[in-house]
């Protein structure tokens, strides 16, 4: 089941959304979190932040992984989403660096690094609030669309679109890797909740497709709708495409 809360702004979107993860780690501090990159979190993550300066969430039990990573990077490098995460949450909250899990880059064997990803989490118990953001094209992770979808954890080609639209952090398009290890559809689904953020024009598309209720593989975040506990966080533009009626009864 899906429910959907449209926010005035990108701010008012990612304080709600630092608030829910917020609340999920007061409820259970050593609670598991599957976490995103993008831009779209970069609000949440600095709410974070200021939330935990002001002590009013602690770090310090929680485990993180999160949902992806280019293939082949190193995680030095200022375009890996290890560097992302260190820089724009995991070095300004009082996590304990060794229980963040960032897909490695540079495994030598990236069937063996997908595996025990998957094993990791499930002895633990599973991931506790799944943070996602959607791509243009309707992907989560970097699960793109595609004729079939993988379940678990694996590495994917990524498409031109997706190529494109993430040369913007990148010197040029060639710089782009070709490939990224991420979580599967499975791997996402088997969260007990999941959050999606979406702001602007751009998602339009993907967010009235997913809200549409109808599974497809040509949009992999439709498959949000097998799950019994997602909500999306979105502004005005992100829900331009879908009629008022659909946001209420979702709401
Ligand atoms: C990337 C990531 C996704 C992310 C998507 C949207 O491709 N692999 O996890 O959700 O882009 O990014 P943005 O939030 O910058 O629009």
């Amino acid at each position: 089941m899906i429910r959907i809360y449209k926010e005035k702004d990108y701010e008012a979107m990612s304080r709600r959304a630092a608030n829910v993860i917020a609340a999920e780690i007061i409820r259970k501090p050593d609670c598991v979190l599957g976490l995103a990159t993008g831009t779209s979190p970069l609000g949440l993550y600095s709410e974070l932040a200021t939330l935990n300066a002001e002590g009013r969430v602690d770090f310090a039990g929680v485990t993180t992984y999160n949902l992806d990573e280019y293939y082949p990077i190193d995680p030095a490098n200022d375009q890996s989403y290890r560097y992302f995460m260190n820089k724009n949450l995991f070095n300004n909250v009082n996590v304990d660096m060794d229980k963040t899990h960032v897909l490695f880059g540079q495994a030598p064997d990236w069937k063996a690094e997908c595996a025990q990803y998957d094993a990791e989490i499930e002895a633990l118990g599973g991931i506790d609030l799944q943070l996602l953001g959607i791509g243009v094209d309707g992907h989560i992770g970097f699960n793109e669309p595609a004729e079939v979808l993988d379940p678990l954890t694996h590495l994917t080609d990524l498409t031109e679109d997706t190529i494109r639209a993430n040369s913007r952090f990148f010197e040029s398009e060639a710089d782009v890797p070709r490939h990224a290890l991420t979580m599967g559809i499975g791997s996402i689904l088997s969260a007990r909740r999941i959050m999606l953020i979406a702001t602007g024009e751009a998602k339009a598309k993907a967010i009235a497709t997913v809200l549409s209720g109808k599974l497809t593989t040509a949009c992999p975040a439709s498959m949000l709708n097998l799950h019994s506990d997602v909500t999306i966080l979105c502004d005005r533009a992100a829900v331009s495409l879908c009629d008022e009626a659909t946001i209420a009864a979702l709401s």
